[in-house]
Formats: structure tokens, sequence, C-alpha cells
């Protein structure tokens, strides 16, 4: 139990086993170095198999006139124009290429008649750009890319959960992980290491991710080797999650429903999206209809189990079958509800971190040598509302832009440098871990997760937010006295405790940050500052000096000519955000 077990020594280490992952380790192979993909969860079942409705490139097999400069300006000025526009401009453009890519390997995407991609609809986008297989997506990419993995021989091993990344000097040159099922621990080696190990939002009582994903640990490793995080109040609550059974509260029910012609419903029988985006109606920004349908609850105009309802009865059930067979099992099988007869009862559910690890647009280097980051745990791309669609975008656009820089680092690092001392301290740091104690794990998250939703959910204010941040406190005291003897050597136990101070650390991250955004921008909706301060010029961020986290507001990036001219000339979104163009 008390030793290093063993060594491995690759080119690139890519941490994290979804769909960024796995393209940046395909990247990797396919240039010729040696590379290992690790991960804490079955990589069968890795979280982008959540991903249902579809993923964004702007093909126009629909709709001729979208351009990825149009795709350019809805992702930029839907997510009030805080989003890193360099980012986004090299997602727009690359796009078209990494989707069609992953159809040609195996992804089954649905086809026009003419062979070309079909394309839905998704909210806030100008044009039908959302390729799509069924309502399950993600899964079919998340198959596809195991499948070249596979054949490239690329290693994968999804039982190891890294502790730590190795730094010396801003030097990231490996990482500590342990085995969750027999407690082996491994020191990986590597000349790079790429991190995709999500985001967040499992850290909310209502939550569209499971347990053991999505917890804040590359959050958490990352801060602890010198990163910063950007923007890390920017939470998406999908407007749409089961609300019943207990078990599976803020389930997913894809955007897809609505992109399919799903309508809204309060319990007056009013499609109230008229009341708050009558242009757009339930394909308004998920920012928006998340806040509508709260504001429908709280409002009293909400259903029994605290939701509102989304009906597709108006379309038949073959339709149904074909476009959203997901949805129509999990109705069926969760909650015995055929959904081409009953409406389903729905309400908002946290979904996505937007904020994460600071990456440059360009490579996606991290500011710690030798450290890249790709797919959720990086910020900056989405802003303060991300688009349905753009996040499958992300991970395969930027998955292969980090494995490309990946393999340049590496090819020009001569010789690796090793430290024995923060190994051993690396090492250490888990034993610290293994000892007698009174409290558990799982309790103190479950308290964690009660107070994220209470105090930092669909709409906050500076009291519930400090109030939020001293129960934190609280919690954070509680960690020491966590028992986890390992008598029964169950290493689960163990990631539990990791997960929970990464979470812990996250949660405070995300609240400091919500606290110094005195506005209300997107999905970061303050009650006590109810409008868009247009001055507010800032992106905020987080870093870690002496265990204690520090923020700063910083000026947000300039937009450089070339994009303005294209938010200028792209199509016309809607006066509001007209507004935000200078
Ligand atoms: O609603 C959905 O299918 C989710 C898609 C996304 O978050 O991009």
């Amino acid at each position: 139990l008390m030793f290093i077990n063993s060594t491995e020594v690759f080119d690139v280490l890519v941490i994290g086993c979804g769909g960024a992952g796995l393209r940046a380790g395909i990247e990797v192979s396919e240039n010729n170095l040696s590379v290992k993909i690790i991960g804490k969860r079955s990589k069968h079942d890795a979280h982008t198999v959540l991903a249902a409705g579809g993923i964004n490139a702007s093909f126009g097999n629909l709709d001729s006139e979208d351009s990825w400069e149009q795709h350019f300006a809805d992702t930029f000025i839907e997510g009030y124009k805080i989003g890193d526009p360099e980012a986004i401009e090299i997602m727009a453009k690359n796009a078209p290429y990494y989707v069609a890519e992953i159809d040609r390997w195996g992804g089954n995407f649905d086809k026009l008649p003419n062979g070309l991609l079909n394309q839905r609809y998704f909210g806030a986008h100008t044009y039908r750009r959302t390729c799509f297989s069924g309502d399950y997506t993600g899964q079919s990419i998340l198959k596809t890319l195991i499948q070249k993995a596979t054949s490239l021989n690329i290693p994968i091993d999804d039982s190891q959960y890294v502790t730590e990344l190795l730094v010396e000097n801003g030097q990231c040159f490996g990482a500590m992980a342990f085995n969750i099922i027999n407690g082996n621990r491994t020191v990986y080696l590597a000349n790079c290491i790429i991190l995709c190990t999500g985001g967040h939002t499992r850290i909310w009582k209502k939550s569209s991710s499971r347990d053991l994903e999505n917890n804040g640990d590359g959050f958490f490793l990352a801060l602890n080797a010198g990163c910063e995080l950007i923007d890390m109040e920017m939470v998406q609550f999908h407007p749409t999650g089961m609300v019943t059974p207990e078990d599976k509260v803020g389930t997913l029910v894809t955007e897809a429903v609505r992109g399919e012609g799903g309508i809204l419903l309060n319990q007056d029988g009013e499609r109230f999206m008229i009341n708050y985006d009558k242009e757009r109606m339930e394909l308004s920004t998920r920012d928006k209809v998340a806040s509508a349908i709260y504001s429908e609850i709280l409002n009293g105009r909400g259903f029994k189990n605290g939701g509102v309802l989304l009906d597709i009865t108006h379309k038949n059930k073959d339709f149904i079958l074909s476009k959203l067979p997901k949805i129509y099992n999990q109705f069926l099988e969760y909650q015995k509800i055929d959904i081409s007869i009953e409406p389903m009862e729905v309400a908002p559910t946290a979904h996505y971190s937007m904020g994460g690890i600071l990456v440059n647009a360009f490579d996606h280097s991290t500011k710690i040598k030798g450290l890249f980051a790709a797919g959720e745990v990086v910020g900056g791309l989405h802003g303060a509302n991300r688009l349905g669609g753009n996040s499958l975008a992300e991970i395969l656009v930027f998955g292969a832009i980090a494995g490309k820089n990946a393999v340049k680092y590496s090819n020009n690092h001569n010789g690796k440098k090793i430290s024995n001392k923060i190994i051993n301290i690396a090492h250490q740091n888990i034993n610290k871990l293994i000892k007698k104690g009174d409290d558990k794990a799982s309790k103190i998250e479950k308290k964690l997760r009660d107070i994220m939703w209470a105090f930092c959910g669909v709409v906050k204010n500076e009291q519930y937010l400090k109030q939020g941040l001293s129960d934190i406190e609280k919690l954070k005291k509680r960690v020491k006295n966590i028992d986890c003897e390992l008598k029964d050597e169950n290493f689960i136990q163990l990631a539990n405790i990791f997960n929970l101070r990464a979470s812990l650390t996250a949660a405070e991250a995300t609240i400091i940050s919500a606290l110094s955004r005195k506005e209300s921008r997107g999905s970061h909706n303050r009650s006590d500052f109810p409008s868009l301060n247009k001055n507010f010029n800032f992106n905020t961020k987080v870093k870690l000096r002496d265990s204690k986290l520090i923020l700063n507001l910083n000026k947000f990036k300039k937009i450089n000519n070339n994009l303005k001219d294209i938010l200028l000339k792209t199509k016309e979104i809607n006066n509001f955000h007209n507004k935000l163009i200078e």
C-alpha cells in the first residue's frame, strides 16, 4: 500500500478517457509518439456518452447561407461577449473538418437523402447546424474514438485516479496515480501532459452528471500545478432535466426535443416562452430558457414535481422513435411514461462548466510548461452561455489541436527533468489521507451539493453566496476527519476523498468568482444585480497561492478587427445582442 509500484514513461500522457482525451491521444499516436490515456471511469461510459442531441458544424447542408463566420458570431454573441474570440474562430473554422472525420471513422450520423449530413435546429443558432446520430450523438462519437484508438494500439487504462501533477520550476514532468481497483501506485513520466478531465457540475444537487464524474478534479489538479481558472462563475444550467425518480433527478432531457418541435407549457397551459423570447421561443438560449422555467416554477405555475411540461405529443410516434429514441426509452424506463402520448415534466439542472483552465487559444497550452488541456476542463470558449452542440465540437477540435501541439512540444523537449523529491511528496500526500477518522466523504459531498444548489444555483445573490462560502468553510474543516483506513481495500473511498477536496475547491472558486461579478450576464444571474453591466469588461480569474484561492479581474481579450467585421456583417440576431457589438 505504501509503495510506488511502478513507473511508466511516455512521450505524452493524456489524463481523461472522454472524447477530448481520446481525440488528443489519437493525434499524438498518429504523429508516431508514444502515448497513454488514463482515466478514473470506464472509457465506454465516459461523460461524453451523455452528450445527446448533436455536434455543430456550419456545413450549410440545409441552410446554405450558413458559414463558419455565422457560427463564430452566434457563439460569441450568445456567450455575451466574454468568450475568447480567437478560440471561437478556431472552433467554428475547424468543426466541419473534424465532424466529417468522425463520421468517416464510423460515427454513423444521420444523412439526408442526398447523402450529406443531416442538421437540426438547436437553441439560438441562426441556422440548422447541429449534426447528430438520433439523440445519442456523444455515444456514437465515443464509440468511434475508442475503436480508432484501439486500431492504433493506444494503451488506455481507465482505472487510474490521478492525485497530483508532478511539477518543478513551472514545468510538468508527470503525474502520480493510484489504481482504483487494487490501490497500486504508478508514477507516470512524460514530456508533456494533456488534461482532459471534464468540469464540476456534479457538485450541484440537481445535475446531469453522475457520481464520480465532473467532480472538479481537473480544476484542482491544474490549480495545484500553478494554472489559473477563468470565469468559474459561468455554470450552465440546462433548461430541461428530469424531475423524478429521486435518483434520476437532473438527468438530461436533450435540447433535441425542442429542436424537433417540443414545446414548453406551464400549469395554465400557456406556452410561456412567449413572455421571455417571443421570436425564438423554446429555441432561445439556454440561459434564457432555464431562467424562464425557473421563474415559472417560482411563481407557482409549475407542476406537482416542481417542473414545467415539455410536450412533443403532437409529433407521431415513428418520428419520435427515429429522432429521439434515447429520450423515449429514458422516460419509459424511469417514469413509465410514453412521451408520444404524455408530456414530460422537466426543470433546470446543472449541466456544464463554462469556466475552467486558462489556456492559450491557439495551442491549448497552459501557463505550466509541458501541460496542455482540452475539453470541458478548459474555460473561456463559451463565455457566459454555451450554445448546445458546441461542446462536442470543442472536444474534437481542441482535443486534436492540443494533441498536435503536445507533439510539437515533446519533439522539441530535450530530456526529461525529473525530481524524485516532488515524486516522493506526491506519494506522501496520498499516504496522509489513509487514516482512521469519524466522518465520511459521501456525507460531506451530499451536503456540498445541497449548499451549491441552494446558494449558487440558477439565481444567486450576495447573501446566498456568502452563506454558501461560509458553509463550505465548515465542510473543509471536516475533511481531515474522514475515515479512510482502507481495511477492506476499497480504494474508491480514497478516490472519494480526492474528489471531495477537489469539489470543495472548485465550489469555492465558483462562489468567489460569482461574488465578484456584480452583474447578471448569461447563465450568471444575480437577483441583486439583475442587469448586464456593459462596463464590466472583465473575465474573472482564480489561482492558488499558499493554499488560498486568489481572485483577479482581467480586462477582456480585445477582439481583432477581422472578427469585429465578421460580427457586423453576419446576420443580426436581435436588438439586444446587436447592442452588445460596439
Ligand atoms: O441537450 C443536449 O442534447 C445537450 C447538448 C449539449 O449540451 O451540447
